[in-house]
């Protein structure tokens, strides 16, 4: 088979040469001087992504390892907690808050369908003892393409002291989200994602508030204990041997975010949702989520009647090398993920295209061939 394929997953994402090349570099003192000028580099670098002058920490492990940071620095067991879920990832965070002993209470949506703020401010309103010490949810929800409002959730805490933790593992450097102009206690990163580098790296940013939570935490905690990885920053290092080589890539591919600029970079992916959505509008595919939350990062369309998304992912990856995801949890069966975040560019996006095309065709969905694709290419050659 060719080497040549097109990885439309959201995520891992595929990964810019120039990170490869950094990467390939030897290995060095993770206890030297080098590697502390990398840490605080790439810090740096990170927090202006996350658009943050708070604490923010580098760790190696999956998005999931950042997600258990976050619960178990701040959790204490029997500690109420509100999680707003619309998808599998939210489902994640009701597992990990249990999995930790905390009190579990879950707004929960139909998947494909937002979070509603409202709905946040009236459970906070209702707990007039503050008992919820912390509101969990998803800035992207990848399950099903659906951009939550993370700001109007943010705003909806009112006088509610309950921390904010966002897993916006999927959605960071895709789509805006700003951690000290709205407000964000934890938020959570993914490396695989819109930050362009292989998975293993999870970054999580803290608030002072989130700060006094975390020193008071009594839930078991060790690998991911975020006062020590302060208190080996301080030193320019990590308390355990951090993945180095992921760590080369991020400082490439931080350089490569910066450069582009994190205006450009929204816009950018902005126009792939735009392409993908005239694709589907002209092919008479239906999308899970409603036009307004889409996500600028992955787009999930319902499998058409009569075909399977099986035979749809299996025929793009044998005929054309092309890759995208099924549907999770709840959803298997029912849709296909295009992922669109990262290193991809328009005509990516506009090869899968056609590869889906000619496979719905050939599955016999009923369409005029080229009509998805000429839809996209001229979302394309507006530039949005
Ligand atoms: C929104 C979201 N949260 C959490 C995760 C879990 O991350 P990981 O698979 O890196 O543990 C993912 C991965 O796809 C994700 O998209």
């Amino acid at each position: 088979m060719w080497e040549k394929q097109i990885l439309l997953l959201p995520g891992p994402t595929q990964v810019p040469p120039r990170v490869m090349r950094a990467m390939a570099a030897q290995q060095i003192n993770h206890r030297g001087p080098e590697a502390k000028e990398l840490l605080f580099e790439i810090t740096e670098g990170v927090k202006k992504v996350f658009q943050t002058t708070n604490d923010v920490f580098i760790l190696t492990a999956s998005g999931t390892g950042g997600m258990e940071a976050a619960v178990s620095n701040i959790i204490c067991p029997g500690d109420k907690v509100l999680i707003v879920s619309n998808g599998s990832f939210g489902e994640r965070f009701v597992q990990i808050c249990r999995a930790f002993g905390a009190d579990v209470e879950v707004i929960e949506y139909e998947w494909g369908k937002p979070i509603n703020p409202d709905d946040v401010a009236f459970h906070l309103e209702k707990d007039k003892g503050h008992l919820i010490k912390a509101v969990f949810l998803q800035h992207n929800e990848t399950s099903t393409g659906v951009l939550n409002d993370v700001k109007a959730v943010s705003e909806a805490r009112g006088n509610h002291p309950a921390l904010l933790v966002v897993d916006a593992i999927s959605g960071l450097a895709a789509a805006d989200l700003q951690v000290d102009n709205w407000d964000l206690d934890i938020v959570i990163s993914g490396s695989q994602k819109a930050f362009m580098i292989p998975p293993g790296l999870t970054a999580l940013s803290v608030s002072e508030r989130a700060w006094e939570m975390v020193e008071k935490a009594t839930a078991s905690r060790f690998y991911f204990d975020l006062r020590l990885a302060k208190k080996f920053y301080e030193k320019g290092q990590t308390p355990f041997t951090p993945a180095l080589s992921l760590m080369f890539g991020l400082k490439e591919s931080l350089k490569i975010i910066l450069e582009e600029g994190l205006e450009n970079i929204f816009k950018r992916h902005e126009m792939y949702k735009n392409m993908v959505w005239a694709a589907a509008e002209a092919l008479n595919l239906e999308m899970l989520a409603p036009r307004w939350a889409a996500s600028p990062a992955v787009s999930a369309i319902k499998v058409p009647p009569g075909l399977s998304d099986k035979d749809i992912v299996n025929r793009l990856l044998e005929d054309y090398n092309v890759v995208i995801a099924k549907g999770q949890g709840k959803l298997s069966g029912k849709i296909i993920r295009i992922g669109h975040l990262g290193y991809v560019d328009g005509l990516d996006l506009l090869a899968g295209i056609t590869a889906l095309e000619i496979t719905l065709y050939r599955l016999g969905y009923d369409i005029e061939i080229g009509a998805g694709v000429h839809a996209a290419e001229e979302v394309l050659r507006r530039g949005g």
